[in-house]
């Protein structure tokens, strides 16, 4: 049984106001009880036999497992790495470090992680590649498309219209810009110590 994050909106938030905030928490908690109820329907074991690539119950079990499980996960990083608000909102040195040896500046880095979140329709992320030691700016469209085997989230940003169009409507430029001025990179830098 997967356990919800009992996540709270704080004053540190800066980039979403608790409306906003809110109505995401509630798709967040949906991605929870939809992997707890496949998990249970997967004890089962159910249609094992029939199970096929074209269509089958068992392949949208699969295929939602991936999916919900990922929903959680992901929403669950997002979550944790906002509120920088508090004057936290500078990379720490070593997260500097290697952004700098792998984009060239912060500044690069920055630039290509905007552009990143606008060409994608679902996540933009910041991940530490352990198969090549660096870092990379991914595009996810959807949970469960796009991501990078063997590597781990460092900054987390959802994109999909749901995560700002109560505030923002079609504005995403400036709800991505917000983001970046409300990053917590403290939980960047533990992220990035564990490298
Ligand atoms: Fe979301």
């Amino acid at each position: 049984m997967i356990k919800r994050v009992n996540f709270q909106y704080t004053e540190d938030i800066t980039v979403v106001n608790r409306e906003q905030f809110e109505v995401h928490i509630r798709l967040y908690d949906g991605y929870v009880n939809k992997i707890n109820e496949i998990d249970g329907i997967l004890q089962n074991k159910p249609g094992r036999e029939e199970a096929n690539a074209t269509f089958s119950f068992y392949r949208e079990c699969k295929r939602g497992e991936t999916f919900a499980l990922n929903g959680v996960i992901l929403h669950e990083l997002y979550f944790e790495n906002l509120g920088g608000g508090g004057g936290m909102n500078t990379p720490n040195p070593s997260v500097t470090e290697q952004i700098e040896m792998d984009f060239g500046s912060y500044a690069l880095w920055k630039e290509d992680f905007v552009a990143t979140a606008k060409a994608s329709r679902g996540w933009a992320i910041l991940i530490y590649d352990q198969r090549s030691y660096r870092l990379r700016n991914i595009s996810l469209d959807s949970h469960d498309l796009g991501n990078i085997a063997y590597s781990a989230p460092i900054l987390v940003l959802d994109v999909y219209e749901h995560a700002y169009f109560l505030q923002y409507a079609d504005k995403k430029t400036e709800y991505i810009n917000r983001f970046m001025e409300d990053i917590n990179w403290e939980v960047v830098g533990q992220r990035m110590g564990i490298y």
